[in-house]
């Protein structure tokens, strides 16, 4: 209200001035921006890292070959904040007012920089969800619970004759935590048509096996733990060219001063799940940034992903072996013994780290050089976390048995495809995502024979040290008893 007489009284009395004003500044309205940018790093809703894939839902064919078995990594949808961000997330409804006032009060450090009127509206109306409170902090959204149906429905229209409703050809995998196991009630619906709670469907929740990683001392220590992890993000995060972005940021919203890294990382998350939770709603968090903003803070996400599950840590590929090595054993069984039919179809219910891990011990997507602060922008352009682990991302490898009569161009009996996200990953030595058994076999002959988790139990660095007070201890109790 208080704006529209404002509003009013503007035009009646200064309308003159106001063109003047308004032709200077050139308020930018970000919320209307023709073409947004809509990679968040992991929190990227699957259909916009999704994009340029022709939508079809055709059975995927491969000529002169029968899909014999499907192994399936497939991460969660979109869910509420996590328990740790709740708070920060809730204070950007004071933040709102603070900005809604500098926007009044005319405040304005830089008048090239400002929210046009609809943006601020935007702003305005924007509101905290009570429900996103500790209770249920990070549960699956029903927006993730129905993208989740919706692939599954995908994948069973492309292998219809794998993907069958025959429940014992399944293995399913998942977590006992209510975003795991909601997201194993999704793909269990979408595939079946019917709730899959009262049936009994094959499945097990070994923990590790779906979050090795969990397990991995050693990783958790050095790497997940480790600030050094983040040492690239930091680096990139007090460059220019990103307090730039934290300045025009601060401007555009009528500050004075330059707002906290925080506060702005906060707004972009908040920017991040509103898209998430409804692709198609217009985020008034998101109106905040502008392309180029969009791009600083994506590109510092991935800077953390990819020294914490990507190509930045060697321990990663020792973690990420498990995955490998379970899909080819899987496959291996299959090869060994014809006779076995169950089960054909193995689905993993993964998180985006599992997934990204996966990837780097498969060795898919090896950035030419090592993704740096430095090599902004553009350095995420093949390892990036956005296109690689959104919300709803898959790592699908598919098992085919071949006749062999030459008129195909295939060299082994068996062939496996490799899907990211419903696309071929090119293996070198392949063909579009197809791999002859004997290639894949080289291919991760490494990663699978070396996979022993062993690197996971090595002394971390008190180790050392704890073990030579030991010495000296059992050194001292012996002479003293001598
Ligand atoms: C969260 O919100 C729900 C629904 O509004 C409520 O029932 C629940 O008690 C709340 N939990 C907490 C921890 O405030
Ligand atoms: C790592 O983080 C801890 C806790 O935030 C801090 O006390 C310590 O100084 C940091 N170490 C380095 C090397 O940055
Ligand atoms: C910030 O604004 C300046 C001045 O308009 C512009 O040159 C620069 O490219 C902007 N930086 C970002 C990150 O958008
Ligand atoms: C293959 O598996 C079937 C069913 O489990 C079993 O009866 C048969 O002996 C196995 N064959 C070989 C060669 O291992």
């Amino acid at each position: 209200m208080l704006m529209l007489s404002f509003q009013e009284n503007m035009h009646r009395v200064f309308l003159p001035l106001l063109l003047v004003a308004l032709v200077r500044s050139q308020d930018t309205c970000l919320s209307s921006e023709e073409e947004p940018y809509l990679l968040f790093g992991t929190k990227t809703a699957y259909i916009f890292a999704h994009k340029g894939l022709s939508n079809n839902n055709r059975a995927h064919e491969v000529p002169g070959c029968k899909p014999i078995a499907f192994w399936l990594m497939n991460r969660h949808g979109s869910h509420n904040p996590e328990s740790n961000e709740i708070k920060e997330l809730q204070n950007l409804e004071k933040l709102k007012d603070n900005i809604i006032l500098n926007y009044r009060n005319h405040n304005l450090r830089n008048s090239n920089h400002r929210m046009c009127p609809a943006d601020v509206n935007l702003l305005e109306r924007w509101l905290w969800n009570p429900r996103h409170n500790q209770t249920f902090a990070g549960d699956l959204t029903s927006d993730g619970y129905m993208s989740t149906q919706q692939l599954a429905q995908a994948w069973r229209q492309k292998y219809p004759g794998l993907l069958t409703d025959n429940r014992h050809d399944y293995l399913f995998r998942f977590s006992n935590y209510q975003r795991s196991s909601t997201t194993f009630r999704a793909f269990t619906e979408g595939l079946f048509k019917t709730q899959a709670d009262g049936i009994d469907l094959p499945k097990e929740n070994d923990e590790k096996h779906i979050r090795p990683y969990k397990f991995c001392n050693t990783w958790v220590n050095n790497v997940e733990q480790n600030n050094e992890t983040l040492t690239q993000r930091e680096t990139f995060e007090s460059s220019l060219e990103y307090k730039q972005m934290v300045t025009n940021v601060s401007q555009r919203l009528g500050f004075n001063y330059d707002m906290e890294p925080q506060v702005v990382r906060n707004m972009y998350q908040m920017c991040a799940y509103n898209k998430a939770w409804d692709v198609t709603q217009i985020s008034p968090w998101c109106a905040v940034f502008s392309h180029e903003d969009l791009k600083r803070l994506e590109y510092a996400e991935d800077l953390e992903a990819y020294y914490k599950y990507g190509y930045g840590s060697d321990l990663n590929e020792k973690v990420g072996c498990v995955y490998i090595k379970d899909m080819m054993a899987f496959f291996q069984k299959h090869i060994d013994n014809e006779s076995i039919k169950r089960p054909r179809v193995s689905v993993l219910m993964a998180e985006a780290a599992g997934i990204l891990l996966a990837l780097r011990a498969s060795n898919a997507y090896r950035p030419t050089s090592p993704l740096t602060a430095e090599t902004y922008p553009g350095g995420n352009s093949r390892w990036s976390s956005s296109t690689m682990a959104p919300y709803n991302a898959n790592f699908a490898a598919i098992l085919y048995k071949c006749t062999l009569n030459g008129k195909f161009q295939i060299n082994d009996k068996y062939q496996v495809l490799f899907l990211e996200n419903e696309k071929p990953i090119s293996f070198e030595g392949c063909r579009v995502g197809l791999c002859d058994w004997s290639r894949v076999n080289t291919l991760f002959a490494n990663v699978v024979n070396s996979c022993d988790l062993k690197a996971c139990n090595v002394a971390t660095r008190g180790g050392p040290c704890v073990a030579i007070i030991l010495m000296i201890v059992v050194l001292i109790l012996k002479i003293t008893r001598l």
